[in-house]
Order: C-alpha cells, then structure tokens, then sequence
C-alpha cells in the first residue's frame, strides 16, 4: 500500500458528474443485505448527487479529492477534463437537525473512494475535510450512517473517533 501521494479538494461541478457516477458503484461494494438492491442503494445515492449539481441542495456541499495538484476547495478555477479524470473520490455534506436538541450539525451524506486509491489516506481526508467544513459552520458534531455490514467503512469511521449513537431496525414484511 504506497501512500496517496497528494490530495487536493475541490467543489464539485456538473461536469463531473460521468466520474462521480463511476465512483458511486462503490457504495454498494460491501454486499447489501437481502432486502436491499446494490442498484437501489446507487441509484439513490445518485439521485441526491444529481440534484445537488443541478441546484444545490440548501446546507449541503459536495467535494471532490483530486490526485496531484488541483484547485483549492470554493475555488471557481475551471475543471479540465484532465482534472476530472484524476477525481479519487468524493464526499457529501449537509447540514441537519438534530432529532434530540433540534441544532443544526453536520452529516456526511455519502464517502467513496476510488478502488485503486483505497487504504492511502483518501477517506481520511475527506472526512478531515468534511469535519473542518462543519467546523467552519459553527457545528459541534457531525454525524453519519453506515451499513452495518460494510465493515470496512466502520473500521474507517471508528479510527477517525466516530462511534455507533442509534441503531435503524429493519424487517422485510410478507
Ligand atoms: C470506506 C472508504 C471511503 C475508506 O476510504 P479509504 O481511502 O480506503 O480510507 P483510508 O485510506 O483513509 O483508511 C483506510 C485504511 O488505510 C489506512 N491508511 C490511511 N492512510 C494510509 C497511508 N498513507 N498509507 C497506508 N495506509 C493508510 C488507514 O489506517 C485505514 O486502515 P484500517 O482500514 O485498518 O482502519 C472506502 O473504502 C470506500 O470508498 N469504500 C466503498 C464505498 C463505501 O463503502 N463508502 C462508505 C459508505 S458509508
């Protein structure tokens, strides 16, 4: 595993939609469970993708790692198709509420990283990334949901100091 030699982040744009789509194959890589669909878990990821870039969805902000030198993060520098191609992977955050107190916190909606930049500090940075945006809003949490079958992931998320709050019960009805 060679480290990732350097990362940058950007905001995403509607161009880069084609490598975003690509990149969210992965989320269903973990193997749902029964009563899901790996195509209904992309799909759905993709939708939300898909309106965020064609009008960005309020409190939210969609970010792309990009190998090698890129553009800095909010920048309005304009994205190459070179530069697209370089896209290792992406993070969506919003801004939500919490159910308990009812204050805004921050939430990352979706992580994915290429399958051959994995295990280099990708993930990592996006989430450092991702936590620093909600810094930057004045939250002082930040939430996330997981699989629990997508072991990997949770492994990630429990190193970066994440741990598991409410667990969502599911029953498949007949
Ligand atoms: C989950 C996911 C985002 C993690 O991304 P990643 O880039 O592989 O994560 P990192 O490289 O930052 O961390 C992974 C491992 O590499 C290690 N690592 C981090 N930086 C490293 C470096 N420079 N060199 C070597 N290893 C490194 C980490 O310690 C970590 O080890 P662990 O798995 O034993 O905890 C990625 O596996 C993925 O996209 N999976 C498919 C989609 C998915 O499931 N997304 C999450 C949905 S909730």
């Amino acid at each position: 595993m060679a480290p990732e030699p350097s990362v940058s982040l950007r905001r995403a744009v509607p161009g880069d939609l084609p490598r975003l789509a690509e990149l969210s194959e992965r989320l269903a890589d973990f193997g749902p469970p029964g009563w899901r669909s790996a195509r209904e878990i992309v799909e759905g990821e993709l939708r939300t993708i898909r309106r965020h870039l064609e009008s960005p969805l309020p409190g939210a902000e969609l970010f792309v790692a990009e190998a090698g030198d890129g553009v800095a993060a909010g920048s309005g520098a304009t994205v190459t198709a070179e530069s697209r191609a370089k896209i290792v992977g992406f993070v969506f955050v919003e801004t939500l509420t919490d159910y308990f107190t009812e204050r805004p916190h921050g939430h990352v909606g979706i992580l994915t990283v290429a399958r051959e930049s994995q295990g280099r500090g990708v993930g990592a940075a996006l989430m450092r990334f991702a936590e620093d945006w909600a810094r930057g809003r004045g939250f002082s949490t930040m939430t996330l949901n997981v699989f629990d079958g997508n072991a990997r992931a949770r492994r990630v998320y429990e190193r970066l100091g994440y741990s598991p709050e409410t667990l969502r019960y599911i029953k498949a009805l007949r």
